[in-house]
């Protein structure tokens, strides 16, 4: 594997390799959840680029950019292991300069997360399509678990006609059903067993649709239940286009759910 540090080191491979290009972006303190995107990039590509850049204008201030976790060893190792070919940790100062072309988020980018965080996804597509234009990557492959980011990537993806396949993958979890994130370690022994409700009420209300229940506020009222002591920022029922519904519609639903814990905020989701 080898570690680039520059924009014009990889630029250069790059201009070298013909064969397809799978690419992980990251931002670094990486778990199953991330390895699993990296498996799955390893097996549909020639070559592999990882990224780790813990990217600024995504995080509002007063967010956690300063404490996000940083594990740059271990994170090396990680990929090593993974057979990644190429790990791409640029520097802040070579990614942003002082006057940006700035990219807008559509307004769909201001419900859920990016209500509680406005700008977020502004951040979040801006450094994406930079690692795009770097990498040039045939096929880029991201989580279901941050699924409006998902939605949003592949809409910038077809509106400013990228050439590149995004791959959606599937939430990795705990054995006990805790979604991965990087921010679990930052719970305490009650919060972490207190997050296992965020799967059960998803699962909870996944076994009601099965059972024939297509009423969102229904849908809604169950998980509410199975969460009833939790500190719930919002529980919403949105077609993939994250367009709320009232009713559900199969193969076309996602279920999401957002519960602080002191200051970390767990996001879960369901795609049904
Ligand atoms: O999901 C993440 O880790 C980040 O939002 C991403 C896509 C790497 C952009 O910084």
């Amino acid at each position: 594997m080898k570690i680039l540090k520059t924009i014009e080191e990889l630029q250069n491979i790059r201009k070298t390799i013909s064969s397809s290009v799978g690419f992980v972006p990251t931002m670094g303190a990486l778990h199953d959840g991330h390895i699993s995107l990296i498996k799955k990039a390893r097996i549909e590509n020639d070559i592999i680029i990882v990224s780790i850049f813990v990217n600024p204008t995504q995080f509002l201030v007063g967010e956690d950019l300063n404490a996000y976790p940083r594990r740059e060893e271990s994170d090396k190792k990680i990929c090593e292991l993974c057979k990644v070919d190429y790990l791409f940790m640029p520097e802040i100062s070579s990614m942003y300069t002082k006057e940006e072309i700035l990219v807008k988020a559509p307004n769909k980018s201001y419900i859920l997360e990016g209500y509680t965080r406005p700008g977020h996804f502004d951040g979040v597509l801006q450094v994406v399509l930079k690692l795009f234009g770097i990498t040039q990557a045939t096929n880029g492959y991201f989580g279901k678990k941050d699924a409006q980011q998902l939605s949003l990537i592949t809409q910038m993806v077809k509106n400013l006609f990228i050439p590149i396949n995004i791959i959606p993958c599937e939430i990795v979890r705990e054995k006990d059903g805790l979604a991965m994130s990087s921010r679990n370690i930052y719970l305490d022994q009650t919060q972490r067993k207190e997050a296992l409700l965020l799967s059960q009420s998803l699962y909870s209300a996944a076994a009601l649709i099965a059972k024939g229940e297509k009423n969102s506020k229904v849908i809604k009222t169950r998980i509410n239940e199975v969460m009833k002591n939790l500190d719930i920022e919002y529980i919403a029922i949105v077609d993939k286009n994250f367009n709320e519904i009232n009713s559900i519609e199969l193969k076309n639903t996602i279920i999401l759910i957002v519960v602080r814990f002191g200051n970390t905020r767990l996001l879960d989701n369901i795609w049904l």
